[in-house]
């Protein structure tokens, strides 16, 4: 049986004859592209997920008990002291790098381009989000004498016009020796019947497969393996859309060191107990996020013995790993949640159709849903005015103009200082 007859055959097996009409349609380069591609995808899972999203999910009995964090601003001047020191002796012995996940599709924003070249109207001129982390990264390594390796990650969608726009901003003065751009996979997008999507490129649409992706990518891509050539035993991962993201906090990493953990993370404490976001929780007796929609009425509202919500810790993406937890969850399998989102797609006259409401299914894993592969992780409860302005909508809450309100009150309050 020849090549395309099998592609054919596996196409049919899978429902997914729209995709035999457009092999068909195609010649040359293009169709061996196609050929290609299909190849590469693993049809059976994507069915797989996709029949997932017409299950109930089962609803587990699950034991949830709240989880212990130090209060960055209770902690006394001594201990201070000495956990900064040994996160300062982290960085300068050049043991740590950071990653900066710059792979999402960002469609809340609504931004054409990736999220990290959307410009921040902040102080008139304003700034790109890619550099108001580099200003805090190049911050860092002015005040610890070094250059913090920094590995961002993007996907197949976005990786050509994030490195061409690093390239022509020159990194926005960053040494590009100590920079590692690398690519996450990506996962078909699936239709409510079940049939995968066709793209611009008249190939099938794919998008990066959440980042949850990281762990994988890294070791995939050789960012994993060159980071263990450098030393680096401590790995910062963050997102690319907060504002006020600190990459190279000192506390946090002493505070991991002291404790013994192999991952650790920052919270905030929730503005209200109804604010629909995840809160740190041990689940079955393991480190987990857990998402507002999970968390009942009456466990919201649960105060503790200090008059604290007992499940109040936000996440916001700022994540600490050894490099062995790396590794661990790297060669792990993490689940895939489906979200129902508007993608563009061509319709069989290669028509491209832009919809007005959800379309299609994108299958994504979390990041933090490997925090459970670990019985212990160390919490450190930070100021949100301080570390946490986030850009994810156009409008409202989360929004450019929150985030401009927040970064240019932090830095008035640090200029006055
Ligand atoms: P979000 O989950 O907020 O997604 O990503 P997003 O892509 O920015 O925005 P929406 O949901 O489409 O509106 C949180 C962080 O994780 C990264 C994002 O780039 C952001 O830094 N991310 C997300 C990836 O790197 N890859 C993914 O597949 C998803």
């Amino acid at each position: 049986m020849d090549k395309i007859q099998e592609v054919i055959n596996l196409l049919k097996d899978y429902n997914q004859n729209h995709i035999i009409d457009l092999l068909n349609e195609l010649e040359g380069t293009k169709k061996q592209e196609l050929i290609d591609q299909i190849n590469q995808i693993d049809f059976h899972q994507i069915m797989e997920l996709y029949d997932n999203t017409k299950k109930e999910t089962e609803i587990k009995e699950n034991k949830i008990e709240s989880i212990s964090y130090i209060d960055k601003e209770k902690i006394v001047k001594e201990q201070k002291e000495e956990l900064d020191s040994l996160g300062q002796e982290i960085i300068q012995n050049g043991e740590y790098a950071v990653v900066t996940m710059a792979g999402g599709q960002g469609t809340r924003l609504g931004h054409t381009g990736p999220k990290g070249t959307f410009k921040l109207d902040v102080y008139g001129k304003g700034k790109y989000l890619f550099e108001i982390l580099i200003d805090n990264l190049k911050e860092a390594n002015k005040k610890y004498n070094t250059t913090i390796p920094w590995y961002i990650m993007t996907s197949k969608e976005n990786n050509k016009e994030t490195v061409q726009f690093l390239e022509k901003n020159n990194y926005f003065g960053y040494d590009k020796n100590y920079v590692t751009i690398f690519m996450q996979s990506g996962l078909p997008l699936v239709d409510k019947e079940g049939k995968v999507l066709i793209n611009k490129d008249l190939k099938i649409k794919e998008a990066s497969d959440g980042n949850g992706g990281t762990y994988s990518s890294l070791r995939a891509s050789g960012c994993l393996a060159d980071m263990k050539e450098k030393g680096i035993k401590w790995v910062f991962i963050g997102g690319v859309d907060n504002v006020l993201l600190k990459m190279a906090d000192v506390t946090l990493i002493g505070m991991a060191v002291k404790k013994g953990v192999q991952i650790a993370s920052k919270s905030v404490v929730k503005a209200n107990p109804h604010e629909k976001v995840g809160v740190f929780c041990k689940m079955n007796g393991h480190p987990k996020i857990i998402e507002y929609a999970e968390l009942s009425e009456k466990m919201a509202e649960e105060i503790d013995e200090n008059g604290e919500l007992k499940y109040g810790e936000s996440n916001i993406m700022c994540h600490l790993y050894t490099i062995d937890a790396i590794e661990k969850i790297s060669k792990e399998t993490l689940v895939y949640h489906s979200a129902f989102k508007k993608n563009s797609y061509l319709d069989k006259n290669r028509k491209e159709v832009i919809p007005k409401e959800p379309n299609s299914y994108k299958f994504e894993s979390f990041i933090f849903d490997a925090f459970e592969f670990f019985d212990e992780m160390a919490l450190l409860r930070v100021k949100r005015e301080e570390e946490f302005a986030p850009v994810k909508n156009r409008e409202g809450v989360d929004s450019p103009k929150t985030a401009k309100e927040l970064y240019e009150k932090y830095w008035e309050k640090v200029k006055g200082q």
